[in-house]
């Protein structure tokens, strides 16, 4: 009950403070770049000063984009997550796992999370989903949280490169995976990016297919020598 109140009021204020965890690498940057537009944003790190130097780099960036942004932070990774109402996992399947371990109980109050996780393997040169026990990453990450954590899956096909600009995107599609109220928060922050459509994928137990689109576009990109892929539905 009183996590579904947190979130109304989340959804009716739009005020969430953004963590992204392991946010100093590209995914991190270029969503801090795109949501300071409208929130409070904390790029976490395993070393602060790491986290600091990159917020300021980003701010910086901001400010040469003539974008007009909130305040972006730098903290540690378990700061990040204290202070932050959305906390993104910015980094890969393993040291997601791994930074769980310390940093699970930090996950209180009914928090939203967003694993972008893709966990891929290489076999003969092409690029696999290795989705552990046949569960999408999302699974596995939300078995090793608070069972009050909801948690949402979707960015998995957007690139970084392309993300960490202040131009809007060409149309790109996210899919977004998870349910209830925490699910139309993400799928609301996400449509605050310019240049992208936002579907609801379905639950998170089907966000492998994500998985393996993401898998399919880094093989074409590899074959056909190109660079930062991505998927529009029409
Ligand atoms: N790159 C993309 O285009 C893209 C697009 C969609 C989804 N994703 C997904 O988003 C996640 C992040 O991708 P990324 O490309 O942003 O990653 P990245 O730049 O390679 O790394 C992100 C951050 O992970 C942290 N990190 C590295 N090794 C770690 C470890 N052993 N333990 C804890 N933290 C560690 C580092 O932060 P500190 O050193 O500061 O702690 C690093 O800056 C991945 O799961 C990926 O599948 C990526």
């Amino acid at each position: 009950m009183k996590n579904g109140l947190v979130m109304d009021e989340r959804i009716e204020n739009k005020g969430e403070t953004i963590g992204l965890i392991g946010g100093t690498g590209h995914l991190g940057r270029g969503l801090a770049l795109r949501w300071a537009k409208k929130h409070k944003v904390i790029i976490g790190s395993r070393d602060e000063e790491k986290a600091k130097r990159v917020a300021q780099e980003v701010t910086e960036k901001a400010i040469k984009e003539g974008l007009s942004i909130s305040t972006i932070e730098g903290k540690s990774n378990d700061k990040t997550i204290e202070f932050s109402d959305v906390v993104v996992f910015c980094v890969d399947f393993e040291p997601a796992l791994e930074l769980l371990k310390t940093l699970k109980e930090k996950f209180s109050g009914g928090k939203i999370v967003i694993s972008p996780v893709v966990n891929l393997k290489k076999r003969d040169n092409y690029f696999l989903p290795d989705l552990k026990g046949g569960k999408p990453s999302a699974v596995v990450i939300k078995e090793n949280l608070p069972q009050e954590v909801h948690v949402v899956s979707a960015l998995h096909t957007l690139p970084a490169g392309k993300l960490y600009s202040a131009d809007p995107l060409p149309g790109y599609s996210v899919i977004v995976y998870g349910e209830g109220k925490a699910k139309e928060v993400v799928i609301s922050l996400l449509r605050e990016i310019e240049g992208i459509g936002v579907f609801d994928g379905g639950t998170l137990e089907v966000s492998f297919f994500s998985e393996y689109v993401t898998a399919l576009l880094l093989n074409l990109a590899r074959i056909n020598k190109l660079k930062d892929l991505s998927l529009k539905i029409y």
